[in-house]
């Protein structure tokens, strides 16, 4: 099969996708700068129906049905999560497929593992930035399993508009291939499971994540870890020193995993003089993105030893950044308090995905769950004075998302008022799936 000779695939070559429609079934036209694809569905069906560089004319059908080809097929179990909505989902699929079909024997028509993908054009591909949301809950998920508050017996009855959602992860990379885990989430492996991407099957044994990077050592946040204990090679592990301390005493998951993959330690440090930032980090085989991490006020776990005698590194934030670009996207899923720096780095980012855990500080003691508020657990309400709604409406971020959501929280069910006020405010929720390229 003959693409494009050239190697210069990449997301942000893509100049052109249009739906089209030819003898009445919808197609998408995804044009490049030296190819263009034609997709179509119909039904379950999903079929490319022509890849080829703009000169020549190469028609080449893929895969009829898409659960069928799943089987075998490298291309299909990514078209078929394909809509025509989400327009970039297909974008991304089909950049995703000419790599692929690079590294296939053109002899035998079998993979080629040795082949190694050729290296797209930096300039092209690495100046756009994807943050994958994996896991949109707070801690216990939604619904929780042992949860029967309105919203978890809502989902479970169907009688709330709602989605599940796993707990709370997302995944950064350049290129669509390497990802930087950012949590590791109780769920990682339905997560895994759920975005393809992550698994980019290069040889026999292989994971699309290059590193993982913890914010703190909630039990929501680490551990996945042991779930990642199957890994060939020693697990790249970014965090602080304090949530490192955790690591190896609190719940020493850094202990039990070094009988398993091994763990390559790599530190967040380099704390600025004034508290407010670590050093930049730049992880090997993530090209082209710029971690800025931040101690942020939130809670350190209950087990921790850091509880009640919080210091600087128990709970940070992430600004990420394409350096390409220079745009930002900013993250924190446990946020206890908006100092100056927190409100600083939300103002630079073109995109912040925020803490969203509870709509009011006291609302799982309303509902008879705990006798702790959101402060009691590092997390700041969204609604009210002072709360997430407040603060975000004083930013200018383009994009502004709710994330690590409770399964108590309101704005879960979509047809609720709370909702409709985030929907005013411009505010999004995130979901699990949820993509954001910049
Ligand atoms: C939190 O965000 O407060 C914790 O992750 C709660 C938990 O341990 O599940
Ligand atoms: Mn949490
Ligand atoms: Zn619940």
């Amino acid at each position: 099969m003959q693409h494009d000779g050239g190697g210069r695939v990449g997301f942000a070559v893509l100049r052109k996708v249009q739906v089209v429609s030819v003898t009445g079934v919808e197609h998408l036209l995804v044009e490049g700068v030296r190819w263009h694809a034609l997709f179509y569905r119909v039904g379950d069906k999903m079929v490319r129906f022509g890849a080829q560089r703009q000169t020549a004319g190469v028609c080449i059908k893929i895969g009829e049905n898409a659960a069928a080809a799943r089987e075998n097929s490298s291309f299909a179990w990514r078209t078929s999560k394909i809509d025509y909505a989400p327009v970039t989902v297909l974008i991304r699929a089909s950049a995703v497929l000419i790599h692929r079909e690079r590294r296939h024997s053109h002899v035998s028509g079998q993979p080629n593992y040795a082949a190694r993908p050729r290296r797209t054009n930096e300039n092209d591909i690495l100046k756009i930035m994807k943050i994958l949301v994996l896991g949109s809950a707070a801690g216990g998920g939604f619904p929780q399993w042992n949860c029967n508050c309105p919203n978890c017996a809502g989902l479970r009855k169907g009688s709330i508009n709602a989605k599940p959602r796993t707990q709370s992860s997302i995944a950064v990379s350049s290129n669509g291939t390497d990802w930087v885990l950012i949590n590791a989430s109780p769920d990682i492996l339905q997560q895994i499971r759920s975005n393809p991407a992550l698994q980019p099957a290069r040889v026999i044994r292989d994971s699309g994540i290059a590193a993982v990077m913890v914010m703190d050592a909630q039990i929501d946040h680490i551990t996945g870890l042991l779930m990642l204990r199957e890994g060939r090679k020693k697990m790249n592990l970014y965090c602080t020193e304090s949530v490192w301390d955790d690591l190896n005493h609190g719940l020493p998951l850094a202990k039990v995993l070094s009988h398993y993959c091994g763990v390559e330690r790599h530190a967040i440090e380099g704390l600025s003089a004034d508290e407010t930032h670590f050093a930049p980090i730049e992880v090997p085989g993530i090209e082209g993105i710029r971690f800025h991490p931040m101690p942020l006020k939130s809670k350190a776990p209950p087990y921790s030893p850091h509880r009640n005698n919080p210091g600087p590194g128990d709970n940070n934030g992430l600004m990420i950044e394409s350096i390409a670009t220079g745009k930002k996207v900013f993250y924190a899923p446990g946020l206890g308090e908006i100092e100056p720096h927190v409100l600083r780095a939300m103002q630079q980012a073109d995109c912040v995905l925020v803490d969203g855990t509870v709509w009011t500080g006291d609302e799982m003691i309303t509902l008879g769950l705990t006798q702790k508020t959101a402060a009691d657990m590092g997390h700041l309400q969204v609604s009210g004075p002072g709360g997430m709604i407040e603060v975000l409406d004083g930013i200018g971020a383009r994009r502004k998302v709710l994330i690590h959501i409770n399964n108590t929280n309101p704005i879960l069910d979509e047809d609720s008022a709370e909702r409709a006020t985030l929907a005013q405010h411009g505010i999004e929720v995130a979901f699990d799936g949820m993509e954001i390229e910049l």
